[in-house]
């Protein structure tokens, strides 16, 4: 049985623990939070501590807090040698103190605090200084996932890039739908269909064969149409910049 301890208890702190704890291989014995927190009723049973000196000796301690913050807390861990491991998809392992063994546990995926997802798909990007780790790491991994792979710091900054289009990007062009619609009362809904088949299509198309609309078949009528939609909106820059770089890549 592998020992967790879960520090953070925000979007990816909530829903590693609520896999870990459901793992029968895993245990998470006690989370960290800064700030007082109430646990949902299903994981009642975890011990809860803002005290840092309070921690709990586990085999693995996962960082789950924002970017930034990785190093300097894992500066104020009261304790050596432990395997520590942060979730981010950006930063460096080194990033963590030298006082302890590093590792990173990183899902690719997207994370919301009240919206659990099935682990069971996710790619989780695995690393570690020392073989023993890995391999802990690996069996961590293996209990909430099908998939866990070993990827240097150096990829992970490259898989992290590429994420940001795909989720990031991708999702912020969502909001700009919903409010286009929502300026003519549409309901951002009738859209819904559109976006499920976009991310289907691309399990059996590459995303350049999956590609359409009117940027690709340089229907000039219809972009001027749109352009004229959009009047003074901020939004037609995007729309620029994006019919801009689907027309270069195909028309010319
Ligand atoms: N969300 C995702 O989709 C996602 C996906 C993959 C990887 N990650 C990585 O996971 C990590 C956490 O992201 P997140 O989205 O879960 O962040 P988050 O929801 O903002 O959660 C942050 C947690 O860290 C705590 N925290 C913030 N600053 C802190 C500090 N200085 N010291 C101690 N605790 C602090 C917060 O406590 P309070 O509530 O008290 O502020 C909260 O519990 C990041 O490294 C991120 O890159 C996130």
């Amino acid at each position: 049985m592998l020992h967790v301890v879960i520090l953070g208890f925000g979007n990816i702190g909530s829903n590693l623990c609520n896999a870990l704890y459901n793992s029968s291989q895993v245990s998470v014995i006690q989370i960290f939070s800064r700030n007082l927190i109430t646990l949902p009723n299903n994981l009642k049973s975890i011990s809860v501590t803002s005290n840092i000196s309070e921690i709990k000796e586990a085999d693995v301690y996962i960082i789950a807090i924002p970017d930034d913050a990785i190093a300097d807390f894992s500066a104020t861990l009261p304790f050596n040698d432990k395997l520590v491991v942060h979730t981010s998809g950006s930063v460096p392992m080194q990033a963590i103190d030298e006082k302890n063994r590093k590792g990173v546990f990183y899902p690719l995926q997207t994370f919301t605090k009240n919206n659990l997802v099935d682990f069971s798909e996710i790619p989780i990007c695995i690393e570690a200084e020392e073989q023993t780790d890995l391999k802990l790491l690996k069996k961590l991994g293996e209990s909430i996932s099908k998939n866990v792979t070993e990827v240097s710091s150096e990829d992970r900054k490259t898989l992290h890039l590429a994420a940001v289009f795909v989720n990031n990007f991708v999702n912020h062009m969502y909001h700009i739908s919903e409010d286009i619609l929502k300026e003519s009362n549409l309901d951002f809904k009738l859209l819904k269909p559109l976006i499920a088949e976009t991310a289907n299509k691309i399990k059996g198309l590459s995303p350049e064969q999956a590609q359409t609309g009117p940027a690709k078949r340089n229907d000039l009528k219809t972009i001027e149409n749109h352009l004229h939609l959009l009047k003074d909106s901020p939004y037609k820059e995007v729309y620029k910049q994006m019919t801009e770089a689907i027309k270069k890549e195909y028309l010319e």
